[in-house]
This record gives C-alpha cells, sequence and structure tokens, in this order.
C-alpha cells in the first residue's frame, strides 16, 4: 500500500499513517476492522470543497488525506460508521439551515453510501450497531465515544482524528500506541467516594469532577456500590472527557478491566487518591452552573451524548400531556436508528404534540444550532454544559433531565442541588 501499489489514494492514506505513526514513536501498524469518523462536510468551511466540481473526493483527498491533490477515492476497506455531522437535514428549517446546504449534505449522503461508509451519524455508534468487544482494537475519532468503548466495552482504541480515521478507513491500518497497550491503560489515579451517585446527573457531576482532577490520566473510582447502567456511563464518560481529557478509566466491580483495585493498577501505584464528597458535588454543580443567572429559559437541550431510547422514554414520560412555554423550545437529540423507533413506538408524537422536536444526526453545541434568539439554555449534560456557553456565547444551567422538561414546560428554571 505504502508503495502504491492499491493506486495514489491508498498510497496517500499510508503514508499520512506511517508519519503519524513515527510522530507518536508507535513501534508499528495495528489491523483494525472498526473506524468511527467523519468524512462529511456540514460545517461551512467543509462545504466550498463539497459544493466544488470535484465534490466530496476533494473534501477527502483535502482534509482525511493531507493531499492539495484530488484523488479518486476508492471504497472503504474495513467497517467504517459516520460520526455526527452538522445539522440535522430533516429539521433544517428550524435548524436556520438553508436549502442549498441541505443538497450538499444529500450529495455526502450518496457519497458516504458509495464508500460503503455507514452513516450512523451520530456520537454514539455504540448505541446504534458499532459495539466493539473487548480487546478490539479500534480507530475512532469522538471523545464521548471513546473513553465509553474503552472503558465500558474493553475496546481499545485511541481519540484519533479525521485524518488517521480518514486513511484507517482505506487501508485497515493503525498506528499501534497510547490505549492499544496493556500497561498504559492502568489506573494511575484512585477516586475514593463519599456519596452515592443514584442517576444519571449525579454520574454527570462525578465524572466532570474526575476529569478535572486527573487531567489525561486514567482513573480508578473504588466503588462495588454504585449502579451504573449504559445512560449513566455515557454521560460519565462524557463529563470526564470535557473536564479533562480522560480517555480510558476503571471502576472497580463494574467495568471489564477492573475486577478489583489491584487489577485496575496492575503494577502501577496510584500516584494519588482523591475523595469525592458533599462539598466536591456542590463545588462542581455550581462551576457547572456559572455561566447561568438568568432564570427565564428558551432553550432546553436533551441528548448529549445522543439520547438511548431508554432515555427518549423517559423524556416522553415526563411530557406526555404536557407543552412547552410559549417561550421555550425543547430539543431531544438521537441516533437516527433510535429517532425511527420512537416514531414507530408514538414517542415522537408524544414529543411534537408537547410542541418539542426529536432530532438526529448533531447537537447544539457541535453543529452551532439553536432556535433563533436563544439566550439561556438548560441542560442535563456536562459535557453540553461545558461546551455550549463557551461556543455559543449564552448562559446554561446544568440539573437533571426532570429539571429540564420543567424548564421547557414553565419557561423558568427551578432546578437546584438536593
Ligand atoms: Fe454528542 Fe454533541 Fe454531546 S456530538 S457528545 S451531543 S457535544
Amino acid at each position: 500500500m505504502f508503495d502504491g501499489k492499491e493506486g495514489p489514494a491508498i498510497q496517500k492514506a499510508m503514508d499520512l499513517l506511517v508519519r503519524y505513526g513515527e510522530a507518536l514513536d508507535a513501534e508499528r501498524l495495528a489491523d483494525t476492522n472498526n473506524v468511527a469518523g467523519t468524512i462529511g462536510a456540514t460545517m461551512p468551511f467543509l462545504r466550498s470543497y463539497a459544493a466544488g466540481e470535484q465534490g466530496f473526493d476533494a473534501v477527502f483527498s483535502e482534509f482525511s488525506l493531507d493531499s492539495g491533490e484530488v484523488l479518486a477515492i476508492p471504497p472503504v476497506k474495513v467497517f467504517s460508521s459516520h460520526l455526527q455531522q452538522g445539522f440535522d437535514p430533516a429539521h433544517a428549517e428550524q435548524q436556520g439551515i438553508a436549502p442549498e446546504v441541505v443538497k450538499i449534505y444529500k450529495k455526502g449522503g450518496d457519497y458516504c453510501a458509495k464508500l460503503g461508509v455507514q452513516p450512523l451519524n451520530t456520537c454514539a455508534p455504540y448505541l446504534v450497531g458499532n459495539l466493539p468487544v473487548k480487546g478490539e482494537i479500534c480507530a475512532w475519532m469522538e471523545s464521548s465515544a471513546v473513553i465509553y468503548i474503552n472503558s465500558v466495552l474493553g475496546a481499545r482504541t485511541n481519540a484519533e482524528g479525521r485524518e488517521s480515521a480518514g486513511a484507517a478507513m482505506l487501508t485497515g491500518k493503525i498506528p499501534y500506541w497510547g490505549y492499544h497497550i496493556d500497561e498504559n491503560r492502568l489506573g494511575t489515579h484512585l477516586i475514593e467516594l463519599d456519596v452515592d451517585i443514584d442517576s444519571v446527573s449525579e454520574w454527570g457531576l462525578l465524572g466532570y469532577y474526575i476529569g478535572e482532577m486527573v487531567q489525561e490520566q486514567v482513573p480508578v473510582v473504588n466503588s462495588t456500590r454504585q449502579i451504573g447502567n449504559l445512560a449513566r456511563l455515557k454521560h460519565f464518560g462524557a463529563a470526564a472527557a470535557s473536564s479533562g481529557g480522560v480517555e480510558m478509566y476503571h471502576i472497580v466491580g463494574l467495568t471489564p478491566e477492573a475486577p478489583t483495585v489491584e487489577a485496575a493498577f496492575g503494577r502501577n501505584k496510584p500516584v494519588a487518591t482523591f475523595r469525592y464528597g458533599p462539598a466536591e458535588r456542590k463545588r462542581i454543580y455550581q462551576s457547572l452552573n456559572s455561566t447561568a443567572n438568568d432564570t427565564q429559559v428558551d432553550f432546553v437541550m436533551l441528548g448529549c451524548p445522543h439520547y438511548s431510547i431508554e432515555q427518549i422514554w423517559e423524556a416522553g414520560r415526563l411530557l406526555e400531556g404536557k407543552h412547552i412555554h410559549e417561550n421555550s423550545n425543547l430539543w431531544i437529540f438521537t441516533p437516527r436508528a433510535i429517532k425511527q423507533m420512537a416514531d414507530q413506538n408514538g414517542l415522537t408524537k408524544i414529543i411534537e404534540d408537547a410542541g418539542a422536536f426529536l432530532m438526529t444526526d448533531t447537537c447544539s453545541a457541535l453543529g452551532r444550532v439553536l432556535p433563533k434568539g436563544v439566550k439561556v439554555a438548560a441542560v442535563d449534560s456536562a459535557k453540553q454544559a461545558h461546551y455550549l456557553p463557551a461556543i455559543m456565547g449564552i448562559q446554561a444551567w446544568f440539573g437533571t433531565t426532570a429539571d429540564c422538561v420543567q424548564a421547557a414546560v414553565t419557561g423558568r428554571w427551578n432546578g437546584g442541588l438536593k
């Protein structure tokens, strides 16, 4: 492949991976059959490339293969999933997206199909058909997904970029380093809990605390009492990857590489021990709410990371028979495949009857899509509370899902630490 026997696009991909591997001091390349990346062009700076004569081949060549020359891109060699995009074509009008931009999006969908990239269009591919197993070497982008598959599933990925993921799609190779290697997956910091973590928002607070404390290291949460589930661990990891750069954690008795504290640390000794108690919980809650002071809420965003079907069902129960306040909006984000299920089982109708929207493919912070004129948002995700005010210049309240739905219905924030 490096010598160009499989054509110029694959040669460029291999050249890029070799240069990347050398920069990382990787000992070799590994085989991968599972790539999650992005080749779309929904963000404004990419659209001009996609709109040109050579279309998406120009986007792939420039932004995935580091090639100024436009190459004919062949179909992908290994199982490849598309991550989130910049907007939801089915709700383009609400998101303020012009029809010509939707046309480019549709061209991108056709391009993905031609290459064989699966249009999961979500930051949570593990919810909809891409569920790697323990030990599987993957090449995934998206921090919340990387931490989930490393820690909860025991798969092995580093946080790849658009370039390395694109090159891996064409070659089935990725530099072998970082979290592919056993010793780098061992714990570095011990976290002791003095409070119970028993809801999605509590897991979000804990994750945000841990990310702040350990930054890019590997925390080990010493507790067999906490009950995790998909939604809780999804929020927890996304939060830890936002306040810090955590890509891998262990929870003793819960995650696959941590049957005991000893197994989680292996030959490492904890470099520090942190205790998470009521004071830490309060401090994190206050810091996540530090951008907000206006209690009039004109936008509620749920679905960061994208909601599971269980979470949509819960939101539906909270919303049933209610109506969103005339001065407010509620948008819920989920993968396309889950939206289809919600369409079929009546949940979408409950949400829409309440005056809210169930959207796919993107989210407010990443796609920069908000209802017009929004000043104050409410979210149930620590990750979204971290990014939304910074990216969009608005205020954001953080609280439970119930607090958020109530804010959408009343137009007022009435949450607080219970
Ligand atoms: Fe997903 Fe957007 Fe959150 S892409 S993880 S919903 S910031």
